[in-house]
């Protein structure tokens, strides 16, 4: 299995905070926000990692995460730059020679931090697609996933103004070695981006996307008051280890 953290964008919302540096360096409690979806890859047993960064923003993450050898044995880091931020599917075609010889990949965004453990999800992952849900009030401003009565999933819609339910994908997926074919078919929605959720579809049309939920802390630190709820929790969490 190897991993992608996806650590670009513009962080529009989080201006001024983003005039000068990426939105994932900006600190959660006492690291950069980058250092949790890091983290939970590593717990998962992760140890190839791509980090794919803005151009302006790549030395700092050079700076701040070396080589990976300061996280583990065997932990190893390859930079890649979006050179504009097209979608959150563009980091499978961007991570190309990465994912050449077929093997799993879970992708994470730089901004989404979990409690949850993906361990156990992560290692026995065999083929498919595997996506995370998580109950929220306000949807549409999410992927949203639509399960039957057995809890599989139906339909997966990005953004949609009439959710179908109130399951958001969260920043987590994991897909098989297909996932650089099922990208490159992937064409540009009407806001011009490559979505995710086209991928997720590509999988669910072959009948083999599976959505699992996830338990405790979830932000997507991407606006000033999920922020600071994720500093919250952090200071909690680390106060109480
Ligand atoms: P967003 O929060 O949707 O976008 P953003 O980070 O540019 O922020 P804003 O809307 O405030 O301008 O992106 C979610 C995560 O995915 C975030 O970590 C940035 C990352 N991302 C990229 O790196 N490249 C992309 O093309 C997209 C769409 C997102």
């Amino acid at each position: 299995m190897k991993g992608i953290i996806l650590s670009g964008g513009h962080g529009t919302r989080l201006r001024p905070l983003t005039n000068v540096t990426s939105k994932q360096l900006l600190p959660v409690y006492n690291k950069p926000m980058i250092f949790y979806p890091l983290e939970t890859l590593l717990k998962a047993g992760i140890k190839e990692i791509m980090i794919i960064v803005a151009p302006d923003h790549c030395g700092d993450y050079m700076r701040v995460l070396g080589s990976g050898r300061d996280f583990g044995a065997g932990v190893r880091f390859t930079y890649e730059i979006q050179d504009e931020p097209k979608g959150i599917a563009q980091s499978f075609l961007i991570a190309e020679n990465f994912l050449d010889d077929g093997d799993n990949a879970t992708l994470i965004l730089g901004d989404n931090i979990f409690e949850h453990d993906f361990t156990n999800d992560i290692q026995n992952f065999k083929s498919g697609g595997l996506v995370f849900a998580r109950e929220v009030e306000d949807p549409e401003r999410f992927g949203v996933l639509e399960f039957d009565q057995n809890g599989k999933v139906i339909s997966v819609e990005e953004k949609p103004k009439v959710p179908k339910s109130n399951f958001a994908q969260v920043g987590i997926y994991v897909f098989d070695g297909r996932v650089l074919e099922a990208a490159k078919s992937v064409t540009p929605s009407a806001r011009g981006e490559l979505e995710i959720t086209d991928v997720a579809d590509w999988y669910l049309k072959k009948g083999e996307l599976v959505a699992k939920p996830i338990q405790g802390f979830w932000a997507d630190a991407g606006t000033l008051e999920t922020l600071h709820r994720a500093s919250v929790w952090a200071r909690e969490r680390a106060n109480l280890s």
